[in-house]
Order: structure tokens, then C-alpha cells, then sequence
């Protein structure tokens, strides 16, 4: 069984943007700027959007955060981010999700312009993705996509399940396994909570993408022997043995599914710090694309 190290393997992706960035500075290009915008106080996006902009000073990028309250009208959201869209010195900005209820989502992403959309959520760049085109690539896919190529993990002709359809993970992964490029042509199969028999369809896999948002959901009869698995999971689970109260929990049993896999992603360590490094890599591409 091989560990898929996401935590290595985004390291070494961060080590090849410093180097990037490094070159463009003594070039006297301009230095990547990305800023994030958080709405509210959700523990687990301040987590998120902390180690972000953290991950940005690693690389030498510039950073900005932009703290707004849960109480932030829909409005006030889309004139920081109409400000953000004009500002010559962002290169890309993402909105942490997800949002206070009272805001509309998809107005919030329809506002980001196409060429800022470092997470790959506008619509625009969404049917670029779907048909081929070169664009920003949602990160956590991304962050998928290169460590099954980074492994070697051979996904031609194989029988790909995915488990969960969001708009950010599940769906944007069933259309990019199954595309004609490396760690694609996959045979895909695209589950949901109305799936039937779900056990005798991920029986035949050979690669899970478990993305579902359910704590140990994947456990070993679901699998056959030598199957790889990527777990997209994080959930915070109450655990008293813990100082912080919790542990994190992907959407697979990994006691009983890491003996029969062939190659495994932990969690943490595992898919999360390759949406981090993937965030970045679609930053530089912003600021690169526009020189
Ligand atoms: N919330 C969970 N995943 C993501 C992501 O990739 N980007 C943003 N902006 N919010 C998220």
C-alpha cells in the first residue's frame, strides 16, 4: 500500500512556485497577489483561508485578506468584490465558501471576473474546463488530478467512481477523469445520495473519489483489493481525547479500507494541502497571463 503524501507533495509544487516567483521578481515582473474574502467567523474557513494566506508568504506571493462580519449584505459583498475585479495589484481572489445563508451564492461567483477566478467557479470557466479549453481548473480537482499523476497512478480504461456530485468537487472530477489527457480516460461513474446499491457500484472500482462530506462513510467491503482511494473528506468530528475537542475525519474508514488499497490519501495530509498548493498554481498563471 502507498500513501498518496499530499503533504510532500504540495511542499515540492510550493518549492517549484518559489522558484517561479524568485525568477520573476529578479526580472522585475510583478510579484502574484491573491486575495481571499471570508464572511463570517465559521471556524473551519478561518482555518482554511489562514492556511492560504499563509501558504501565499511561503511562495513569496503577496497576500490579502478581507474579513467581512456574517452580517454583510449581499451588496456590500459584490462592491469588494467589483473592487477587487478593478484592482490592478490583485492577480486572483477567491470567496471562502461557504456563505451566510441570506447571500446568493451563485450571484457572488457570477461576479468574479472570469480572468481573477482563481478558484475556478465562474461559469465561464467552468465550460471552458468542461470542453478542453485552458483555464483555472477548480483547485481541489486540480490537487487530485496532479497527485494521481505525480504517483503514477495509471487511470486509462479504469472504472472511476465518485462519490458526490458538488459543483466544487465531485462533478468537476467526473468530467476531468474522464477527459482524453494524463490521469484522465477513465471510465467514470458518477454517484449520489439517490444512487441505488451504491456497495456493488464501488465494489467494481478501481479508483474511489470519495467526496460526500461523511465522516468514515467508505469502509472496506465497499472496496475490492487494490483499489486506490482519494478521500476528499474533512469533517470535524467531538473527540474529548483531543485538547482542541475534535479530530478530523475523512469520508473513509481508513483502518479498514487502507489494507486492501493500493494507494491511499490520509486526512489530514492527504487531498487538503494539494487544493492549497493548486490555488497557488492557478495564481501564478493569473499574474503570468497577464504580462
Ligand atoms: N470551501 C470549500 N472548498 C473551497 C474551495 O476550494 N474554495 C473556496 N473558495 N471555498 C471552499
Amino acid at each position: 500500500m502507498t500513501i498518496l503524501d499530499g503533504k510532500k507533495t504540495s511542499s515540492d509544487i510550493k518549492e517549484e512556485i518559489a522558484i517561479a516567483v524568485e525568477a520573476l521578481k529578479k526580472q522585475g515582473e510583478k510579484t502574484p497577489h491573491l486575495a481571499a474574502i471570508l464572511v463570517g467567523s465559521d471556524g473551519a474557513s478561518m482555518t482554511y483561508v489562514g492556511a492560504k494566506v499563509k501558504a501565499c508568504e511561503l511562495v513569496g506571493f503577496e497576500s490579502t485578506l478581507i474579513e467581512m462580519p456574517d452580517t454583510t449584505s449581499e451588496d456590500a459583498l459584490l462592491q469588494e468584490i467589483e473592487n477587487l475585479n478593478n484592482n490592478k495589484e490583485i492577480d486572483g481572489f477567491i470567496i471562502q465558501l461557504p456563505l451566510p445563508k441570506h447571500i446568493d451564492e451563485h450571484k457572488v461567483l457570477m461576479a468574479v471576473h472570469p480572468d481573477k477566478d482563481v478558484d475556478g467557479f465562474h461559469p465561464a470557466n467552468v465550460g471552458k474546463m468542461a470542453l478542453e479549453l485552458p483555464t483555472f481548473l477548480p483547485a481541489t480537482p486540480y490537487g487530485i488530478m496532479e497527485l494521481l499523476e505525480r504517483y503514477e497512478v495509471e487511470t486509462s480504461g479504469k472504472n472511476v467512481v465518485v462519490i458526490g456530485r458538488s459543483h466544487i468537487v465531485g462533478r468537476p472530477m467526473s468530467i476531468l477523469l474522464s477527459q482524453k489527457r494524463t490521469a484522465g480516460d477513465a471510465t467514470v461513474t458518477l454517484t449520489h445520495s439517490r444512487t441505488k446499491n451504491l456497495k456493488s457500484i464501488t465494489q467494481q472500482a478501481d479508483i474511489i473519489v470519495a467526496a460526500l462530506g461523511i465522516a468514515e462513510f467508505l469502509t472496506g467491503d465497499m472496496v475490492k483489493e487494490g483499489v486506490t482511494i482519494i478521500d476528499v473528506g474533512i469533517t470535524r468530528v467531538d473527540d474529548t481525547s483531543k485538547k482542541r475537542g475534535f479530530r478530523l475525519a475523512g469520508d473513509v474508514n481508513f483502518e479498514s479500507v487502507a489494507p486492501k488499497a493500493a494507494f491511499i490519501t490520509p486526512v489530514p495530509g492527504g487531498v487538503g494541502p494539494m487544493t492549497i498548493a493548486m490555488l497557488l498554481k492557478n495564481t501564478l498563471l493569473a499574474c503570468s497571463r497577464k504580462e
